[in-house]
């Protein structure tokens, strides 16, 4: 069993874990993430801490559903590119997503986290390589080819951010590689202001800063950078996968202006 040392930002990466080994284990699984389960079950951890419940893990799953699938969409559309996977945590995309061999694939995540996923994943076939680095540091992107397109995906980690910080790594990205996509998850400012009702942040004591209300925000840091999708997290497809309670929960939340645009999945391109 591995003991857990984390904290913070890195912490929270269990609650999104626990989410997708849940769902696996329910015959409607959404994202089947099987190896989810198998790490989970070798690690020392109170998951009751995560508050993780049926809703909010298959929410999870449903996530990881919709970039999978964009991120699947992208390979087929250009099958030799580089797929950079930031803040990967324990999510084991690599290892879902089949993939020719002209599929570069970078896991990225904070020193500590990438030590426990060496010994609780196994290591996915093809061209693959795990860097342990901040995304806010400069070397690890300076060490990737800019030869392919790219396809940057990244779950639950802009909120983590400061909004320069943000700026700075999509700008970073998107001037060093001649074309790609940006798939990531977004909090908006009403997401931020009640970031204390996420017992997976508040638990493990994590700050969240940077709330993205409008694209265009996004679309600013590159000309040509273009929104394809922008998708509430109450319009998901596969939300008919929650439980009764959820499903009507999202159908409340969904009449609420404010409440309805606290997260967003995003889909650029340039
Ligand atoms: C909510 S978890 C999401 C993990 C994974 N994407 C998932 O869905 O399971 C947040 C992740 O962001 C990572 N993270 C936060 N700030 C980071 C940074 N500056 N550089 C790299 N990773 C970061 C944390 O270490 C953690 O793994």
């Amino acid at each position: 069993m591995e003991k857990i040392a984390l904290t913070g930002a890195q912490e929270t990466m269990l609650a999104t874990l626990y989410g997708r080994a849940l769902d696996s284990e329910r015959p409607e699984s959404v994202l089947h993430d099987d190896e989810a389960k198998r790490a989970v079950d070798r690690i020392d951890y109170d998951f009751g801490k995560t508050g993780m419940n049926t809703t909010s893990a298959v929410g999870v799953a449903i996530r990881g559903r919709v970039l999978d699938d964009w991120t699947r969409e992208f390979l087929q559309r250009t099958p030799s590119c580089t797929v950079l996977h930031l803040a990967c945590g324990l999510d084991t995309r690599a290892h879902r997503i089949e993939r020719p061999d002209t599929v570069r694939w970078i896991d990225v995540d904070m020193p500590d986290v990438v030590a426990l996923r060496h010994k609780l994943l196994p290591t996915p076939q093809g061209d693959y390589r795990l860097v342990a680095s901040s995304v806010t540091e400069d070397a690890w992107l300076a060490e990737v080819p800019a030869d392919r397109p790219v396809v940057a995906v990244f779950e639950g980690l802009s909120m983590y951010l400061t909004q320069a910080e943000g700026h700075a790594l999509i700008s970073r990205i998107t001037g060093r590689f001649p074309s790609g996509e940006l798939l990531f998850d977004v909090y908006g400012s009403w997401g931020i202001k009640l970031q204390k009702l996420v017992p997976a942040v508040r638990n493990a004591g994590a700050v969240l800063h940077w709330g993205v209300d409008d694209p265009r925000e996004i679309e600013a840091l590159r000309p040509g950078l273009t929104t394809v999708d922008a998708w509430r997290s109450v319009d998901l497809p596969h939300l008919d996968a929650l439980p009764r309670s959820g499903r009507i929960q999202m159908k409340v939340v969904s009449a609420i202006p404010k409440l309805r645009d606290v997260g967003k999945l995003l889909r650029l391109r340039w």
